[in-house]
């Protein structure tokens, strides 16, 4: 009989313009577009076998089992797409801390998807994976592809996915996070924008600027200005941090570390190195820079955090298959 098993990585990514919101909750259907960065520092390897004898889904994370309802939910849905009506056994270990806004939902979902549909003797085009990592978590649908990934909004199933953007400069991007608290984090991705879009008064602003934004970056993209691809992915991020300071009950990722690293990439702007920073629903800072200044900013944010908290990541690949 045919071994109903595969594993595969995928990679985290970092949006710079940020997904903060759905239109369908089912089918995870955002209300914006958004554009990413795959990193290859951090990534989840997820192991998947369809056990005959089993009464239901087996998750085990970091070696410890686990319930997670999402996980039963999605399974489904891979029986479902993939016609293969039996349970699995699920082993994932992240490298990356687990909810603490370093995108781990993300390279969970992808590594998933491509696991689960290839053990079940399946393969699926990348375009077809990421709107099947889509309905995982969001932000999975652009971790099937490596570097510089768009997701096209779309108004339905079929057309909501991720899809590559082609570079044109000679930037050598670098994205160093710094590592504030890698404890999971109160409010969810999940809960947190969808209050957003219940009660933040800016909501409609929100995704008319972030429609603008991506126009904008994309475009900074092509034409090379690292100055302006930077500011934009800087306050787009701003911006979806105040949606959450303007929402009924407000809530923020804050912490006062995530202040100290926010006001040291300023400072270091205004000596003249070219440096952005991103935040997403966690504490943790990203900061965005070019390879040849690395050795500069690392020097400068050690003066305020320690070795062992900063992680220097380049553009990763999309998600592979992993031989067992
Ligand atoms: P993060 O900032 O890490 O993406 P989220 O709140 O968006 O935080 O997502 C964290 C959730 O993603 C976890 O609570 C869990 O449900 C899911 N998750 C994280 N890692 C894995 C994994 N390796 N396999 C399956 N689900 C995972
Ligand atoms: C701030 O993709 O984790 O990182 O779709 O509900 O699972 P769900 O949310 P998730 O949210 C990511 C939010 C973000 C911005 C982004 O990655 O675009």
């Amino acid at each position: 009989m045919q071994h109903l098993q595969a594993a595969a990585r995928a990679h985290t990514n970092i949006a710079l313009i940020k997904y903060w919101g759905k239109k369908d909750q089912n089918l995870i259907l955002p209300m914006n577009s958004s554009l990413s960065l795959t990193l290859d520092k951090f990534y989840t390897d997820t192991f998947v076998e369809y056990l005959p004898n089993l009464h239901g889904d087996i998750f085990f994370l970091n070696g410890k089992q686990k319930v997670d309802p999402k996980i039963k939910i999605f399974m489904n849905l891979i029986r479902q797409v993939t016609g293969l009506n039996v349970y699995a056994q699920i082993k994932s270990t992240n490298h990356v801390p687990t909810a603490a806004g370093l995108a781990s939902s993300a390279s969970a979902y992808a590594a998933l998807s491509l696991a689960a549909t290839a053990a079940a003797g399946k393969i699926y085009s990348k375009t077809e994976l990421s709107r099947i990592a889509r309905r995982g978590s969001g932000s999975a649908t652009r971790s099937v592809f490596g570097n510089f990934v768009e997701w096209v909004a779309g108004n339905d199933d079929q057309s909501s996915y991720a899809r590559p953007v082609k570079i044109m400069n000679d930037w050598d991007i670098r994205m160093v996070a710094i590592v504030v608290d890698s404890r999971p984090k109160k409010i969810s991705s999940r809960s947190g924008m969808q209050t957003v879009v219940e009660t933040s008064p800016f909501y409609h602003s929100w995704v008319k600027t972030a429609n603008e934004d991506l126009k904008n970056i994309k475009k900074a993209l092509k034409n090379g200005s690292f100055e302006t691809f930077g500011t934009i992915a800087e306050s787009n991020a701003l911006k979806m941090h105040a949606l959450n300071l303007s929402a009924s009950p407000h809530f923020n990722y804050f912490e006062p570390q995530s202040l100290v690293a926010m006001n040291a990439v300023e400072d270091m702007r205004t000596q003249g190195v070219q440096c952005y920073y991103t935040m997403d629903a966690g504490p943790n800072v990203k900061v965005i820079c070019k390879n040849k200044d690395l050795d500069v900013i690392l020097e400068q944010l050690h003066r305020y955090f320690p070795s062992d908290h900063l992680f220097v990541a380049a553009p990763g690949p999309g998600v592979e298959l992993l031989n067992n």
